[in-house]
């Protein structure tokens, strides 16, 4: 089963449905399929000697993740079914160009997320969030943009790991496809992923310890005790890409944490680009995301890049860290 013949038979399940949000989603795929091959070939670049400003057609050679934002921007706002983009990689609002059509979705972007492990050849990803433009008409606006993660449409990532996946969630359930290099296709790999209500794997950045409030350091304290009838002590696992962190607690279960800290009192990590769209996924298989009080959807942004403390995970998990953190 493609991920296109897949798109099209949810679609078909949706009275009503005008086919423009399976071709968005289909957009994204094809995005996908040309940052693939840019990631596939990032070590190559310097054996071929693209290391100056410009390569020999005299074109900029552009960083991995600026790249994956004009891929993005490109082919999403020549698709006619966005008016309105947003990037963390652009502090403004991204209006569609002059001359292109416009359409009624927004879509919310982290390009490359990630991108302290790209050198290393370690695991990145790329991040989208889908809404549906309150305004009626003409560019999208900053009231498009800044919805509460609950009024998402659809919500999903692309890992470039060891293979390329793609998973999604239009409020039917997650589900993955893995990219077949050979043929060029996404195909349904995880159908309906559902994370386990409870883990045995934490995931933070310990180094920033001694920063974090007394509750969130009982917490990882806890989870290292040792007893057997609540399987601890965890193992302890962190990437350093959201993404690739995500993907594996999602298919174990546990629970990732990026909570606020003395250095960034409002966390680290982007609403509109990070939490919420890993919030609706998570939602979505079964789990949870909180800041710790608050649900992460429920959240009204009052800013395109506001940050947010993020816990997300495992159900039972991310009730426990809530539980240590309110005491
Ligand atoms: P990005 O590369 O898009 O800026 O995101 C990096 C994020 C996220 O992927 C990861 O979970 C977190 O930053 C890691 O932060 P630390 O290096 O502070 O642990
Ligand atoms: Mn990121
Ligand atoms: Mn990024």
């Amino acid at each position: 089963m493609t991920i296109s013949r897949y798109i099209l038979e949810q679609q078909r399940e949706i009275p009503g449905a005008t086919g423009e949000f399976s071709d968005l989603l289909s957009t994204i795929t094809l995005a996908a399929k040309v940052i693939t091959r840019e990631v596939r070939r990032a070590g190559l670049a310097n054996i071929l000697g693209f290391t100056g400003a410009e390569n020999v057609q005299g074109e900029k050679v552009t960083k991995l993740d600026e790249f994956a934002h004009n891929v993005l921007l490109e082919i999403l706002g020549r698709s006619g079914h966005v008016c309105a983009l947003a990037s963390e990689e652009e502090a403004d609002l991204i209006p569609i160009p002059e001359g292109y059509p416009l359409g009624k979705y927004i879509v919310l972007l982290d390009p490359l997320d990630g991108s302290s492990n790209i050198d290393a050849n370690v695991s990145v990803g790329t991040i989208f969030s889908i809404h549906r433009r309150i305004t009626k008409e003409g560019r999208g606006t900053l009231e498009d943009v800044l919805q509460p993660g609950y009024k998402q449409v659809g919500a999903g990532y692309i890992l470039y790991g060891s293979s390329t996946m793609m998973v999604y969630s239009t409020g039917h359930g997650v589900h993955g496809f893995t990219l077949d290099p050979t043929v060029g296709e996404f195909l349904l790999s995880h159908k309906n992923i559902r994370i386990p209500e409870k883990g045995k794997i934490y995931s933070i950045n310990e180094g920033n310890s001694n920063r974090w409030a007394k509750g969130v350091q009982n917490y990882i304290n806890y989870l290292k005790e040792e007893d057997k009838k609540t399987d601890r002590p965890y193992s302890s696992r962190y990437i350093g890409s959201l993404v690739a962190d995500f993907h594996r607690n999602l298919l174990y279960g546990g629970i990732f944490l990026y909570p606020a800290d003395s250095k960034n009192p409002k966390g680290k990590l982007r609403l509109l680009y990070e939490a919420a769209p890993m919030a609706y996924l998570i939602e979505q298989a079964g789990g949870l995301a909180s800041t710790g009080y608050e649900r992460i959807l429920d959240i009204q942004p009052t800013e395109l890049h506001q940050r947010v403390p993020l816990i997300i995970g495992s159900r039972e998990d991310v009730l426990m860290a809530e539980k240590f953190i309110r005491e």
